[in-house]
C-alpha cells in the first residue's frame, strides 16, 4: 500500500510518516519546505531504516499535482500541507486561503480523477472556539471562526464533505488538540522559524538560554490558577491516530463518507501546570513572568475522546512528562 503524505517533512507529518512505515506502508511525500528542511528526509530514514520516496512540489501548482497522480499510484492521502500559525493569519489571510484552500481543491480533484478514495485531513479544535460545555464532544456546535488559519479548517472539513456526496471520496477530518512532543530518537521534532508563537516551543528555547523569559498570556481566566487550559498531546500519540484512521477507511470500516474525531488526551493542563511539570522532567528552572491575555485565546479547551475511543479503538498512552521530556530532548540537539 502506498501512502501520499503532503507536508511529510513538517512537524506531525514527518512522525506520522514514521508510523506508516513502520506499520509497514510504503511512503511517498510531498513538501515545499516552506517551513521544514530537507535533512528532515534522512532523519526519518535514520529512525525507520526506509527513506522515503520525496517530491519537492508546491501543491498550488495544479499541473505539478495533477501530473504526479497520473505518475504514481496511490492508496491512500493524508494531507497536512497547510500554512498553520493563526497570528501570520490574521495578517496575511488571501495567502491562507490560497494555500491551505486551494492545495486542498488540487489534491481532492486529482484524487477523484485518479480513482484515489481515502483521505485523511488534519483539522483542529480550532473549528469548536471557545466551547460551552467541557470536555468538548465532536457534536459541539462549530462557532465562527476567529482567525482566517481557523477558518481555512473549518472551510477545508466542508468542501471535503460535499466531496464525498458526489464522488468515491472517504474521508477522515482529525480534530487536533496541542500537538506537542517529538519522537524519543530526538531525531525529528517541531521547527519554529523565528520567535516561537506556541507555548513549548518557548518554553524550551527559555530553558536552553535562546529567550530570556516566557510570557505567561494572562492569569486572571475563571481557571483553578487562573492561566488558560489546553489538552496538550504528545505528537507521537498524534501520529499513531492517523494510521489507525487510515486503516479504518482502507478496510472499510467507516461508518459515514465523512467523519470527524477528536484527538486530545482528554485531560486539561494550565500554562503554569505546563512549566511546573516541565521544571520537574527538565531539573530547569524556567524564568516566567505574566502579562496581558493574547487576543483571540480562549480560556479553556480539552477533548471528549469517547467517540475516538470507541470508534478508531485508539487513545494517547504518553503522558505530559513524556511529551514534555521529549521536546526539552529535542531542544537540546537544536543549539
Ligand atoms: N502561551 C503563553 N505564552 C506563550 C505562548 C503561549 O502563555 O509564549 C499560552 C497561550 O496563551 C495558551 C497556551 O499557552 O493559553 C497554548 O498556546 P499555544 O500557542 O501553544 O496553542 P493555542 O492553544 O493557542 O493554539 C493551538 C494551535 C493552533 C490551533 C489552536 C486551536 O497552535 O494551531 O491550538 O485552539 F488553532
Amino acid at each position: 500500500m502506498k501512502i501520499l503524505v503532503t507536508g511529510g517533512l513538517g512537524f506531525i507529518g514527518s512522525h506520522t510518516v514514521v508510523e506508516l512505515q513502520q506499520e509497514g506502508f510504503d511512503v511517498v511525500i510531498i513538501d515545499n519546505l516552506s517551513k521544514s528542511t530537507i535533512d528532515v528526509l534522512d532523519k526519518i530514514a535514520s529512525i525507520s531504516n526506509r527513506k522515503p520516496d520525496y517530491h519537492h512540489i508546491d501543491l498550488r501548482d495544479k499541473i505539478a499535482v495533477k501530473t504526479f497522480f497520473s505518475s504514481n499510484a496511490i492508496d491512500g492521502v493524508i494531507h497536512f500541507a497547510a500554512s498553520k500559525a493563526v497570528g501570520e493569519s490574521v495578517q496575511m489571510p488571501l495567502e491562507y486561503y490560497e494555500n491551505n484552500i486551494s492545495s486542498l481543491v488540487y489534491v481532492l480533484q486529482e484524487m477523484s480523477a485518479n480513482n484515489v478514495s481515502n483521505f485523511i485531513f488534519s483539522s483542529s479544535c480550532t473549528v469548536y472556539g471557545q466551547a460551552d460545555e467541557l470536555p468538548i464532544t465532536e457534536n459541539a456546535p462549530i462557532k465562527p471562526a476567529e482567525s482566517p488559519y481557523g477558518n481555512t479548517k473549518q472551510i477545508g472539513e466542508e468542501i471535503i464533505k460535499d466531496g464525498t456526496k458526489i464522488s468515491d471520496l472517504k474521508a477522515i477530518a482529525l480534530r487536533y488538540f496541542n500537538p506537542i512532543g517529538a519522537h524519543e530518537s530526538a531525531k525529528i521534532g517541531e521547527l519554529p522559524i523565528g520567535v516561537p508563537q506556541n507555548l513549548i516551543p518557548f518554553v524550551t528555547q527559555t530553558a536552553a538560554g535562546i529567550r530570556e523569559v516566557l510570557s505567561i498570556f494572562g492569569n486572571d481566566y475563571p481557571t483553578p490558577d487562573g492561566t488558560a487550559v489546553r489538552d496538550y498531546i504528545h505528537v507521537v500519540d498524534l501520529a499513531k491516530a492517523h494510521i489507525v484512521a487510515l486503516k479504518r477507511l482502507l478496510t472499510k470500516q467507516n461508518k459515514a463518507s465523512f467523519e470527524v474525531f477528536n484527538l486530545g488526551t482528554g485531560k486539561g493542563n494550565s500554562v503554569l501546570e505546563v512549566i511546573q511539570t516541565f521544571e520537574k522532567v527538565s531539573g530547569k528552572n524556567l524564568n516566567y513572568k505574566f502579562v496581558d491575555r493574547r487576543a483571540g485565546d480562549i480560556t479553556s479547551a480539552y477533548a471528549d475522546t469517547t467517540i475516538a475511543n470507541k470508534e478508531l479503538g485508539w487513545k494517547a498512552e504518553l503522558s505530559l512528562e513524556d511529551a514534555l521530556l521529549s521536546a526539552w530532548k529535542w531542544q537540546l540537539t537544536l543549539k
